[in-house]
């Protein structure tokens, strides 16, 4: 079922600014604190940075949004797919390859607004990556396989992320690396309660996001490290929201 959300123009333009404002862009005088910027930056960089990627990798970043990680995940490997459920924000997406940049309407309060032009990094061979609209509940079949998959805060937006989960072993090579970041919002309007992977109570145990995806991921995969990834979404010039996701690093068994 498509999120009326994802397809508004407050998300796509909350997205955008998320993906590719700069700090002047998203909050002036330094009120988000440098950790807390360039979140599908830091997906990519600081999840990656101890794993050996091969040369000509092939990514996949699930729940891509309007593409910022993507096209982070192209300066190490050769080809790169972004999917999105929401058609806007593969729409973006695309056109930003397409281009390098878009304008946007930034609310300032209620109807007044800002246009700001925002970019692809120029150093980035966009050519590399493509987008796609899909449901990471249903990979179509031949997708292939990747040497990383990067899930950055979907899981908790999913119906069933289960079906997402199962598929990986599939979707990650041997010796492939998988990056999983979630903000553990887990809220019945998303996903019926019977579905969340944590933030229940199982057979008398706490089960938190982490214990669940250890339950489903091993021993197909081993975890690599867990980290804090702080971002901050602009609503408004006087309203932010702060997340932090927890990022996890999983390597796919096997021999490469
Ligand atoms: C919280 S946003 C995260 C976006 C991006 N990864 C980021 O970290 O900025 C969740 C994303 O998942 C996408 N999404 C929701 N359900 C999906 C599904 N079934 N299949 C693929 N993408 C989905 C939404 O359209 C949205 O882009």
């Amino acid at each position: 079922m498509k999120s009326p959300y994802y397809e508004s123009d407050a998300a796509l333009s909350q997205y955008l600014l998320l993906h590719y404002g700069t700090e002047a862009d998203i909050a002036p005088d330094g009120f988000v604190p440098k950790k807390a910027r360039s979140f599908p930056l830091r997906c990519v960089t600081d999840t990656l940075a101890r794993q050996a990627i091969p040369e000509n990798a092939r990514a996949l970043d699930v729940g891509c949004a309007v593409g910022r990680s993507s096209f982070e995940l192209a300066r190490c490997c050769g080809e790169v797919i972004g999917l999105d459920f929401s058609q806007r924000f593969i729409a973006a997406a695309r056109r930003l390859r397409k281009s390098g940049g878009v304008e946007v309407d930034l609310i300032d309060q209620g109807d007044l607004k800002r246009r700001v032009r925002l970019a692809v990094p120029s150093d980035i061979d966009s050519s590399r990556v493509r987008f796609e609209q899909g449901d990471a509940q249903d990979l179509r079949k031949d997708l292939g396989t990747f040497d990383v998959v990067l899930a950055a805060n979907l899981l908790c937006r999913l119906r069933n992320p289960s079906r997402f989960l199962d598929r990986l072993p599939k979707l990650v090579r041997p010796g492939g690396t998988l990056v999983i970041t979630t903000p553990s919002t887990w809220k019945q309007i998303h996903t019926p309660r019977a579905n969340w992977i944590g933030g229940v109570t199982r057979d008398g145990r706490e089960v938190r996001t982490l214990d669940g995806l250890k339950d489903f991921l091993e021993p197909a995969f081993s975890l690599r490290r867990c980290l804090d990834l702080p971002l901050v979404i602009r609503e408004h010039e006087r309203k932010y929201e702060y997340i932090i996701a927890e990022a996890t690093v999983w390597r796919r068994a096997g021999r490469t």
